[in-house]
């Protein structure tokens, strides 16, 4: 019997033995991969001076496609390392993390969107407090220590997309709004610039409002959901990329382009073809390339001890199919 106790307790001792081997390994992996640069040294040349990383919120997605491009010029330009990472599909916890690790790497400037106050102004805050400059893009941090943003205004954005709705419909519509993320300040003003700028329209309600996590596949979704929910929705607001575009394959399902109005964002080549077709009548315009073109150039200057103006808008409007071709700009993607 005490021999039997004997062996059970070297089991159990060795048992535990191996368990905590085993949380120690992992733990170590895990410092050793945080702690890993994004970029490995070994690849950069003696010319490149800096080494920046740009953060999207989605890495695939069309539209930030446009901003790296513009980014990766103006790195070309200026003989800078660029990094374009981010997650593979939206999502707040990754996209921190990435430019947490890109700040662990100490590169010389990080270029990001400011999503939300609660989770990225701590963020930005310590980061700038190290000595990395920050510039937002696309989405700003106000209230951050940001050094610089350079982007849309988002509610002047969505307000002017409330009076071209307004409007091109004479001031009656049932409206139903696809919105990229809840959570995402951007979005929020683009919707709240909106609503502001029909609230004295007394022939416009806004009905619904859904989320499509900024896919084509979620926004098409939500669109049929509303029109199943409510079918006296005849006109719809999309405020990410690929929102009005999933809006518009579901409308052309349903078969009713003809009574449906659609205004959205952005001027993917998607969108540009929906408006030749006149299935989306208008969409606000941004300039992507243009915003990662400047950011690159901001940070050089900033590094070099020149004058960067904290807030810098790019220019945004509202066009419509008779607006089309797009005049032949670096801002656009579409051939004229
Ligand atoms: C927004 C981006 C967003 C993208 C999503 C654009 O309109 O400005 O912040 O990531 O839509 O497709």
């Amino acid at each position: 019997m005490r021999k039997r106790m004997k062996w059970i307790g070297y089991t159990v001792a060795i048992l535990l033995f191996i368990v905590s081997a085993l949380a120690f390994l992992y733990c170590a992996v895990k410092v050793y991969v945080y702690q890993q640069p994004i970029h490995q040294p070994a690849v950069s040349s003696e010319k490149e001076k800096y080494h920046f990383v740009l953060v999207p919120e989605e890495l695939d997605n069309d539209y930030w496609r446009l901003v790296e491009k513009g980014a990766k010029a103006a790195a070309k330009e200026t003989d800078i390392i660029l990094e374009y990472v981010g997650p593979k599909q939206a999502n707040i916890e990754e996209h921190i993390n990435i430019i947490e690790k890109a700040a662990a790497s100490k590169v010389d400037g990080i270029m990001t969107q400011g999503l939300n106050e609660e989770q990225f102004t701590p963020i930005i805050n310590e980061i700038v407090e190290n000595n990395i400059p920050v510039i937002t893009v696309d989405t700003d941090a106000p209230n951050s220590k940001r050094t610089a943003y350079i982007g849309t205004d988002n509610y002047y954005a969505g307000f002017i997309a409330g009076r071209a709705l307004a409007e091109d419909t004479g001031g009656k519509a049932n409206v139903a709004i696809i919105t990229g993320s809840f959570a995402a300040s951007h979005q929020q003003l683009r919707v709240q610039g909106f609503k502001d700028a029909v609230k004295k329209e007394k022939g416009i309600r806004v009905i619904a409002i859904e989320e499509s996590n900024i896919t084509r596949v979620q926004a098409a979704e939500k669109a049929d959901k509303i029109l199943k929910e409510h079918p006296e929705v005849n006109a719809f607001y999309g405020t990410s990329a690929l929102d009005a575009i999933g809006i518009a394959k579901v409308i052309e399902q349903f078969h009713l382009e003809d009574e449906t109005y659609i205004i959205g964002f952005d001027t993917l080549p998607e969108t540009i073809d929906y408006m030749k077709k006149g299935t989306i009548e208008a969409t606000v315009v941004q300039e992507p390339y243009e915003m990662g073109y400047r950011a690159v150039k901001m940070m050089v200057d900033l590094l070099e001890g020149k004058q960067v103006s904290s807030l810098n808008n790019t220019a945004t409007k509202v066009i419509h199919k008779n607006d089309l071709p797009l005049r032949p700009a670096r801002n656009y993607e579409v051939e004229p």
